[in-house]
């Protein structure tokens, strides 16, 4: 277990019980990436990397290579030589001195070194002396430069951490214009990957695609992940499915501009580069200083990708997820936004923080509107001084907690309207160049969170407004593009950088603002979903869309990288039935948006009795459970989850007909019970191996929209002669 370098063999590894990580150190110093994947007894490295020799310059004429010559096409490094022959997109590009060749040989090993909980960039947590790491150090052949690459194994896990850091040491200051975090090379044998584009309203849909010749690049260049692409993404083998196979998932610990390039050459080598959008990017770094890259994240499963998103979860949950935040979680959170909008006062904040507390709620949250002239989304953002006229918000937040609830606020703190005297008195301190036409996406302009004053000058505005408040829960939103990422304050190629540094500052410092309470981030629904985010709040919300068959297609696609209870869903006001829009809140964080002053006594008497199930069972099937994805929408007319508690005693059931269906022969297979447990489902005892081999009987005439919703229960005691199938 642990790391190992082996002298004789010139292989490093990391290992644990079923993974290791390879790498093999050539007589020139660069190093080889041999393999990520299930242990194998042996490596024989001269027989992976000979490769017939062809009619190219850095080929030796007419036999095999040997290991140790360096071929440009075909050498699967940990990372690339930019311009000193490897033609394939590069790992790294620095400016030194005007001339970006680097190329980097081997220097030494170290101890990795970890990164405190308060440090700028988001990173793995949780790391324990059973896990295994080390730092590998490699240095420029001709320039005084060092790139360290940190290696972090989880002994449980099946995940591998990775980043960079260059430091300078030439004398001068140098640019980087590139760093990746991870560089993952290996053969191209048939893969395709699994991505996740979307639009706002329509986050994270599933998209398979082969790899083709040439560089498919995966990318958000707005200074957020963004709605359009998400960091994570798959790449599986030929063969693999649900429950099948062997597949990787691919991730960072970032929520800034990212480029994930996947690249397959003319002799079918695969690369994959991860990290930071180079567009726009050329970071001055000083002598003696250095630049560090956020975390990749890769993760390994040969048994499908149900279990590749099991091991993401666990990662998330276990290793990303700050431990107090996720304490915190498992409230009926109820949002004013979709029912009263800006649209309230005092009385009717009051009449439905009374109602709320009628169908279970317990948080109530203030959505947008309370503060400075904020009536419509053209004002006020930036003044965060609370609007005396419109709400008594002490008052607000006493009689929440009298009604026996927690209170949740909602802020916006990138945000500046026109209005607000931090763009009027200071408009230095918002992005965008003045010498040019302002772009007034949902008419705002943002704040510009690259200068650390203006973070903390909003940190304390929100301080002085909201800091003597019993504030329980905080939901902060995020809901324009950077589209003009310039600062008067940083060169160009330094903001979006520097601007996603100052948004974890400021996260860092709404945290020391509001000790006790959950936080909750959101960018324009799911525009930020990311694990950077999900450092700071155990929860973001997952878009603007709520009604029911919009958001199964949002989570299905969520639910491979992120786990249910970061996944943050409501029953909303949205159209559709209630129970329907309940089955799908439930496989998330599960709360309520609606104006529930409207609520029929018919549809508050459904929410309450469904209530009484999610307090039985949401939080150890859901929240802690491991989640299996049964039938995809994005494959045929149905949707079909299931979520298993750990112990397997406890799973909950669904299954979604978008069609009306016609009696026909259907049977859906569970997964993850216990196959000698006897389970109650739905009234009929049924064995976990029979509901595992042969499934559920959903051969029924179903109207369009059905909804088949069970919690499966182990029987404790039963006699023998019970023990039937249905
Ligand atoms: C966008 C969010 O996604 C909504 O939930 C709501 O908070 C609005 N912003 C408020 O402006």
């Amino acid at each position: 277990m642990g790391f190992r370098y082996d002298e004789t063999t010139r292989i490093a590894s990391l290992e644990n019980g079923e993974v290791a990580y390879l790498i093999y150190l050539n007589s020139l110093g660069i190093p080889i990436h041999l393999h990520f994947g299930r242990k194998l007894s042996a490596f024989p490295v001269h027989e992976y990397l000979k490769q017939p020799s062809c009619n190219y310059q850095f080929f030796k004429g007419g036999r095999f290579c040997s290991l140790d010559d360096y071929f440009e096409p075909i050498a699967p490094v940990e990372v690339s030589t930019n311009l000193c022959h490897d033609l394939r997109p590069s790992s790294a590009s620095v400016d030194i001195r005007g001339s970006t060749a680097l190329d980097f040989r081997f220097s030494r090993f170290e101890k990795a070194s970890f990164l405190p909980d308060d440090s700028p960039l988001p990173h793995a947590r949780g790391i324990r002396e059973e896990d295994s790491s080390f730092a590998m150090v490699l240095k420029d052949a001709k320039e005084e430069v060092e790139l360290v690459l940190t290696y972090l194994l989880f002994h449980d896990e099946n995940v591998l951490v990775r980043r960079a850091k260059l430091l300078n040491k030439t004398g001068k200051t140098i640019y980087v214009k590139k760093l990746a975090s991870a560089t993952y090379d290996l053969p191209y044998c048939g893969q395709t990957i699994v991505h996740f584009p979307g639009a706002w309203s329509d986050e994270r849909n599933v998209a398979e695609e082969e790899i083709g010749r040439g560089t498919k690049i995966l990318s958000s260049s707005e200074g957020r992940s963004g709605h359009e692409e998400n960091p994570f993404f798959i790449l599986k083998e030929k063969g693999t499915d649900e429950d099948r196979g062997i597949c990787y998932g691919f991730n960072l610990i970032y929520s800034g501009s990212f480029q994930n390039a996947i690249h397959r050459n003319g002799y079918d080598r695969l690369r994959i580069l991860s990290g930071i959008n180079p567009e726009n990017l050329s970071f001055a770094v000083a002598e003696g200083a250095s630049f560090e890259t956020p975390e990749a994240v890769i993760s390994f499963s040969q048994e499908g990708m149900n279990r590749l998103s099991q091991v993401n979860h666990r990662f998330a949950r276990e290793h990303v997820i700050d431990p107090l935040q996720k304490r915190k979680q498992g409230e009926v959170v109820f949002n004013s936004w979709e029912g009263l909008g800006m649209d309230f006062n005092t009385n009717s904040i009051l009449e439905c923080a009374k109602e709320a507390k009628g169908i279970g709620s317990d948080v109530f949250a203030l959505d947008d509107g309370w503060f400075s002239s904020r009536d419509d989304d053209a004002h006020g953002l930036g003044d965060w001084r609370v609007n005396p006229e419109k709400i008594d918000l002490a008052a607000v937040v006493d009689e929440v907690h009298r009604l026996g609830m927690r209170f949740g606020i909602w802020i916006e703190p990138e945000g500046v309207s026109v209005d607000a005297p931090l763009y009027r008195l200071h408009p230095e301190s918002v992005l965008g160049d003045p010498e040019r036409e302002r772009k007034f996406q949902r008419n705002q302009l943002v704040a510009d969170f690259s200068q650390e004053e203006v973070v903390d000058s909003l940190l304390a505005q929100i301080q002085d407004s909201l800091g003597k408040l019993s504030v329980d829960y905080v939901k902060y939103d995020m809901n324009r593009p950077l589209g003009d990422a310039i600062s008067s304050a940083h060169p160009q190629g330094e903001v979006q950088h520097r601007y996603t540094l100052g948004v974890y500052r400021f996260l860092h410092g709404l945290k020391k603002i509001f000790p006790h309470a959950l936080l909750e981030t959101c960018a324009g629904g799911g525009g930020r979903f990311d694990l950077g985010m999900l450092y700071f709040s155990p929860q973001i919300w997952a878009s603007d869309a709520s009604e029911a068959d919009r958001r199964i297609f949002i989570q299905h696609g969520t639910s491979y990288a992120y786990p249910l209870s970061s996944i943050s869903s409501h029953v909303s006001k949205a159209s559709g039935s209630y129970p329907s829009k309940a089955h799908v809140a439930f496989f998330g964080t599960y709360g309520y948006e609606m104006d529930p002053r409207t609520l029929s006594q018919e549809e508050k008497a459904f929410l309450l009795s469904f209530e009484k199930t999610v307090r039985a069972v949401h939080k150890e099937v859901v929240l802690e459970g491991d989640f299996y994805r049964l039938l995809s929408p994005y494959e045929g007319p149905r949707a079909c989850w299931m979520s298993v508690c750990q112990d397997r005693s406890t799973a909950v059931f669904f299954h979604r007909s978008f069609f009306k269906e016609v009696a026909s022969c259907r049977y859906v297979k569970l997964r993850g019970l216990n196959r000698e447990f006897l389970y109650d489902v739905d009234g009929i005892p049924m064995a976990g191996d029979y509901l595992m081999d042969i499934g559920l009987n959903l051969s029924e005439y179903h109207e369009e929209g059905k909804d088949i919703f069970i919690v499966i229960r182990k029987i404790e005691k039963v006699s023998a002669s019970k023990k039937t199938s249905r």
